[in-house]
């Protein structure tokens, strides 16, 4: 949309044009009445049959005000919502430091790839703790501050811009945007859950620490046919991480949402132990990473049973056992949750043990009463 330059959609006044994706187009542009930068998204009405118009809108409208209450140091924060001539867009931060995209070529060490996403990690499991998907977790979704922090965007954009419409249209739910991250679960349009992101964030971090993406096809259809049934080359085979890493992220990478890892905070427990044992103990933001995904934090427990989650041994992703015995949970807020501070036999035998101290007094007096009797002291 070229005719939106130097034009004003509400009090923001449209500079250039910084990408297009595949449903909207994202523009540098200028707030008048806070007299800063920030990116406007606009999204391509055009591209949806003028029926659905009304109702896209109305859900545009809901599920933006949802996103903007997401508040993280590493997540792209909405800002406003507006509509213009038909026309709806949302108000961004402007990152000024462009995507991970562009850095792909960046010949980063493994470790280096790491620290680089962790921060992204700590973005998905707050949102996954807040009950709102990713979906579309993917390197131009991934952007940098001036200072080189990462932020995650389009936190659920990819459902806004979704409709059942288009699912039906394109009989996968598929046909928006490139493939390449989508997990098995999304190429079959059926219900997602954080696993969906856990998948799609795996195989980021292959693609940054190989150079390469996970799955190769020369079209549309054949890459959904790929990601649904071919296994990934390990890493190790490509020359790049070493047997630890590649289970770490093959596990991430289970066709079966059931057998990857069983939250982003187990992932990134993993990860974090793997870059400890190298000597790494600072993300690229200079958090520390033992205190973040290693050491318990007091009642919520979440660190400690991530801790566990991740000691569990990493199974192959083709193997038929399931990783862990409890059903992948439909509600992200469930698959955070922290287990029971008190396990039920401990709570049994802490209910029991007065009952045993009178039996052990009520037993004493006994004894020492016939004692007495015995001697005839009383
Ligand atoms: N908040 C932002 N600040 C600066 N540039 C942005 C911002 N959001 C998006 N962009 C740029 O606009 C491009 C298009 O974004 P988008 O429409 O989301 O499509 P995609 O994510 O598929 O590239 C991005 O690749 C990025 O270069
Ligand atoms: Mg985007």
């Amino acid at each position: 949309m070229p005719g939106l330059i130097g034009q004003s959609l509400g009090r923001y006044t449209i500079l250039e044009l910084l990408g297009e994706g595949g449903m909207a187009a994202v523009y540098k542009a200028r707030d008048t009445r806070l007299e800063r930068e920030v990116a406007v998204k606009v999204i391509r009405l055009e591209a949806f049959p003028a029926l659905q118009h009304e109702r896209i809108l109305k859900r545009f409208e809901r599920e933006a005000r949802a996103l903007a209450r997401l508040t993280h140091p590493n997540i792209v924060h909405i800002n406003d919502y507006g509509e213009q001539d038909g026309t709806p867009y949302l108000v961004m931060d402007f990152l000024p430091g462009g995507t991970l995209k562009h850095r792909m070529g960046a010949h980063l060490t493994w470790q280096e790839s790491i620290r680089l996403l962790i921060p992204v990690m700590r973005a998905l499991q707050y949102a996954h703790a807040h009950g709102i998907l990713h979906r579309d977790v993917k390197p131009s979704n991934i952007l940098f501050t001036e200072s080189g922090e990462p932020m995650l965007s389009d936190f659920g954009i990819a459902k806004l811009v979704e409709s059942e419409e288009t699912q039906t249209l394109t009989g996968t739910g598929a046909g928006i945007g490139t493939p390449e991250y989508m997990a098995p679960e999304q190429v079959r349009a059926e219900d997602v859950t954080p696993s969906a992101d856990i998948w799609a964030f795996c195989a980021v971090l292959y693609e940054l620490v190989v150079g390469d993406t996970p799955f190769h096809a020369p079209t549309h259809t054949a890459m959904l046919e790929h990601i649904l049934e071919v296994e990934p080359t390990p890493i190790t085979q490509l020359g790049h991480g070493d047997e630890r890493l590649w289970a770490i992220i093959e596990r991430g990478l289970a066709k079966d949402p059931a057998k990857r890892w069983a939250s982003m905070g187990a992932l990134g427990t993993a990860l974090a132990a793997w870059l400890l044992e190298r000597g790494e103990h600072h993300d690229v933001c200079g958090a520390p990473i033992e205190l973040q995904w290693l050491k318990p934090r007091g009642g919520t427990g979440s660190a400690a049973s991530d801790a566990e989650a991740a000691a569990e041994p990493a199974p192959s992703a083709t193997a038929t056992a399931p990783a862990r015995s409890r059903p992948p949970s439909s509600t992200p807020e469930a698959v955070e949750r922290a287990p029971s501070a008190s396990p039920d036999g401990e709570a049994a035998r802490g209910s029991r043990s007065p009952l045993v101290l009178v039996l052990v007094v009520l037993a004493a007096a006994g004894i020492i009463a016939a004692v007495c009797r015995y001697f005839g002291i009383f």
